[in-house]
């Protein structure tokens, strides 16, 4: 079956949430939720918010960018949640994809995740991809790794000691893999 956004789903909580193609629009509020990431530290290896160019490079540019909203309780919507999509390498290698995931935080635990996720494998099926690899899962970022565990993913290698923590000490990273055939 193939997905047609924008796709409408119910998290656990019985919130309703809606998944779209991110065009401009969803650029300053993904944006904004991207900061809070950063300034989190612990999941993503910007150690300060990037500039305009540098940001449209890493969520939008070369990218299918999906977005979440969930209403607000004042008649509008909020982004909870976004992902990217896009090859890891060009050319021969360009059938191995790439994502990244986010949350916020008041939204997490909701299964958002798994429901971007699941959506992320789905639609890279859809684009043709033939497996998705992530370069740099944190290792202390237990709660995404058992979710992409979940999902199907398998922990392929370790990269000792790549990322640097809040508290000046490192932590490794791990590479995950799933094939899509
Ligand atoms: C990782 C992340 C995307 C997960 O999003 P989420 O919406 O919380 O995911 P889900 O609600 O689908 O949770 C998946 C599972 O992990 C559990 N979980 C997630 N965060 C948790 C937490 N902080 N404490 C305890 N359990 C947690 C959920 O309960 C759920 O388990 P269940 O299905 O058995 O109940 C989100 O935490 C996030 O955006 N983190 C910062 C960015 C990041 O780490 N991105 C991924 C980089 S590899």
């Amino acid at each position: 079956m193939s997905l047609a956004f924008p796709i409408q789903a119910k998290l656990k909580d019985g919130s309703p949430v809606q998944l779209v193609l991110a065009g401009r629009r969803d650029i300053e509020p993904l944006r904004a939720l991207y900061r809070i990431i950063v300034d989190e530290g612990t999941s993503y290896p910007h150690d300060r918010f990037p500039d305009h160019d540098d940001f449209l490079d890493y969520w939008f540019r070369g990218k299918t960018t999906v977005a979440a909203y969930v209403p607000d309780g004042e008649g509008a919507s909020t982004m909870a949640g976004a992902f990217y999509l896009k090859p890891n390498w060009p050319g021969r290698a360009r059938q191995v994809a790439n994502a990244g995931f986010i949350v916020a935080p008041e939204w997490r635990k909701k299964g958002l995740g798994w429901l971007l996720g699941a959506t992320m494998l789905e639609y890279a099926r859809q684009l043709g991809y033939r497996s998705v690899l992530f370069n740099l899962v944190f290792s202390d970022n237990v709660h995404a790794r058992r979710l992409w565990e979940r999902l199907g993913f398998k922990e392929l290698a370790v990269i000792p000691g790549a990322v640097r923590k809040n508290d000046g000490t490192y932590q490794d990273a791990v590479i995950m893999f799933q094939s899509l055939r």
